[in-house]
């Protein structure tokens, strides 16, 4: 029989060549296509080649091709129309009626996408039309141009119940299929007439991967409207955790780019557009999904996810590590980028333009180390049997990837790690950078102190994330605003904080602000503190004129990694922290001086005596330096 032609493209569409091919060849990604060693050949090197694009597979070994449909014949032996129905079935589509007329009239009629496709026009005119003013005001003020508008083709659901019912059965569709395709609602009580899903609402189009609409997001314009945003259902076309909002037009500029970004909300993806970044996407408003995953790395070996700048964020992030282990391979990850507290991409662009996104984006962290941060945040090590459950937690971690290259490699890098954080590691120095010295390793203790709350040594480690971005000195900038967010801890560290080196003028004269608030409130030590809180301190600082940096320290993307600068930590957590990372400023202020002294000496050293030893301990400073930055920087 023959089945109608958009039966066959809407199977095409839903199922993946690769997918159906990857159930009996492995196959692995080579630029836009997969490759794997041929079906019908017994070959060494593949030749069998997998396009998704295009929807065909190609075997060059002997010159077999076709769709999905033909795969499923020459491999399983199945006639052509057993094959649709064994596909469709996956594809979860009813087969069409056997009546060659039946079959007619299914051809005749509109597909879902027919609708999503018409809704999508609709609402583009929609933002057009004169009633359409406070939508267009508010796409303006939020920075959405209209070419954004074109580029995006953003629309405008208007206040009706059933304008858009009206204009598609005008069409031709019928009812129930514009209902199936969700674009209106049936009430529950089947008597009454379905009405508009998107009423009075900014509308987003989600597109598939061949750029065809699909669903939609809808975006309230005033604050007080039950939900933001109202999406699309899940419908035959739309499966939202397999979809990524932007995909089909962010996929060129990834792909030149070799890099995508995930960021959260279709405004973010619009924002970025503004500021030219083209390579974004958006999952619809839930977690990372497995299959979202694959879609990222049809993109791009390493897609850049753009954590929310909040605790949420950062958890949404440590759930998601946990879905992406199963699935890593060979050449491909994921890299995390912490954007400022309280901003998201967009806001980061409006404010301080692309340059200010780019910044952020280079710093993204790797997998593995925000999955061994996640581990190390969890609990303290400080006691063998506390160590021993880090441990476990790690293996187990390292136990959910599936490829075994990569489980080795983590397995390896772990294991080093760990034995640079417990000082487990044999008496062999300097395998790894700075010979994996760690708060714990022999000759450490001492040189620190003896203070070693486990956070606080994770938070050491971070505290210098980003070092050397055009901003002032991150480890500077920390201790400063633990005492900014902390007030309290000057009633036993004001002097400390006195004499801390401090490079950055604009560091060192808010130093001085505070030390002077401080000083004139005259409290007793130990006694009452009131007037000694954030607020009180961050009050007076502006009225001096420094809110613009008081801003900028609270927006630092540590203050929701470390304890020892989040604001609702415990004071106790927060000087330990807080002595830790002012020790290793110390050390490393030390060992700069004096490399610079002994850089000098070898520059005036003529004479061959004296050389041999100024090299030394060079070297020697050079070591221990890396070793401190070392633990400052990637554990
Ligand atoms: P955000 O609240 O971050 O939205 O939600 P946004 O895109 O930045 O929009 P603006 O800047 O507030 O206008 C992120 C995403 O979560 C989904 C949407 O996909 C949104 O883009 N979401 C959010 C919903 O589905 N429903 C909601 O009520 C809120
Ligand atoms: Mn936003």
């Amino acid at each position: 029989m023959a089945f109608p032609q958009n039966f066959l493209d809407e199977i095409k569409n839903r199922i993946a060549v690769s997918d159906v091919v990857g159930r009996r060849v492995k196959l692995q990604r080579r630029g836009r296509e997969y490759v794997g060693l041929s079906p019908f050949k017994s070959e060494r090197t593949p030749s069998f080649t997998v396009n998704d694009d295009k929807q065909f597979y190609h075997c060059f070994s002997t010159g077999k091709h076709g769709s999905v449909f033909d795969f499923i014949m020459e491999t399983e032996g199945l006639s052509f129309p057993e094959a649709v129905e064994q596909l469709a079935r996956q594809a979860g589509l009813q087969m069409p009626e056997q009546d060659p007329k039946a079959a007619q009239r299914a051809a005749a009629a509109a597909t879902l996408i027919d609708v999503t496709e018409a809704s999508a026009l609709w609402f583009q005119a929609q933002l057009k039309q004169p009633g359409a003013q406070t939508a267009r005001q508010y796409l303006e003020q939020r920075g959405v141009t209209p070419e954004l508008i074109e580029k995006f083709g953003i629309g405008y659901a208007p206040a009706g119940r059933t304008a858009l019912i009206e204009h598609l059965t005008a069409r031709n569709m019928k009812p129930a299929q514009i209902v199936e395709a969700g674009m209106a609602i049936q009430p529950d009580d089947a008597g009454r007439a379905p009405y508009d899903r998107f009423r009075e609402r900014i509308i987003f189009p989600i597109h598939d991967a061949r750029g065809r609409v699909i669903a939609f997001g809808g975006r309230a314009m005033s604050a007080d409207a039950k939900a933001k945003y109202l999406n699309s259902p899940e419908t035959p076309l739309f499966h939202k955790g397999a979809v990524l909002f932007n995909f089909a037009r962010a996929r060129q500029p990834a792909y030149d780019a070799n890099s995508v970004l995930v960021v959260e909300g279709y405004m973010d993806v619009v924002g970025l557009a503004r500021a030219g970044l083209d390579h974004a996407v958006a999952p619809l408003g839930t977690a990372i999904t497995e299959d979202q995953i694959r879609l990222l790395w049809r993109m791009a070996p390493e897609p850049v996810m753009c954590l929310d700048g909040d605790e949420a964020g950062l958890r949404a992030a440590y759930r998601a590590i946990d879905r992406i282990l199963p699935q890593l391979k060979p050449g491909f990850s994921v890299q995390f980028a912490i954007l400022p507290a309280g901003k998201d991409p967009d806001d980061v662009v409006r404010d301080g333009g692309v340059e200010a996104m780019k910044d952020i984006i280079g710093r993204a962290r790797s997998l593995i180390d925000l999955m061994w941060e996640r581990e190390i945040e969890q609990a303290p090590w400080d006691t063998p049997e506390r160590a021993a459950a880090l441990k476990q937690r790690l293996r187990k971690a390292v136990a959910l990837i599936s490829d075994g290259d990569v489980r080795a490699l983590y397995g390896h890098e772990i294991k080093s790690r760990l034995d640079a954080l417990l000082g487990t590691q044999s008496d062999q120095r300097g395998s790894r950078g700075g010979g994996g010295r760690s708060t714990f390793a022999r000759g450490q203790k001492s040189a620190w102190g003896a203070r070693r709350s486990v956070h606080a040594s994770s938070e050491v480690r971070r505290s210098d994330l980003g070092r050397g971005d055009n901003d002032f000195p991150r480890r500077e900038a920390l201790i400063v605003l633990a005492v900014l967010h902390h007030p309290q801890l000057l009633l036993t560290q004001r002097d400390a904080f006195e004499n801390i080196d401090l490079s950055s003028p604009e560091l060192d004269r808010l130093r001085f602000s505070i030390i002077d608030y401080f000083d004139r409130l005259d409290i007793d030590q130990g006694e009452d503190a009131s007037g000694l809180d954030n607020s009180a301190l961050t009050g007076h600082l502006i009225s001096l004129d420094k809110s613009k940096l008081v801003e900028r320290l609270g927006a630092m993307p540590e203050v929701r990694l470390l304890t020892f600068v989040r604001k609702e930590s415990a004071l106790e957590d927060v000087k330990t922290g807080w002595l830790e990372t002012t020790v290793i400023h110390h050390k490393l202020q030390t060992l700069m001086a004096e490399k610079a002294r002994v850089q000098e000496e070898l520059g005036n050293e003529l004479a061959e005596e004296g050389t041999q030893d100024a090299l030394d301990r060079m070297r020697a400073i050079q070591n221990e330096i890396a070793a401190l930055e070392h633990n400052g920087q990637s554990a």
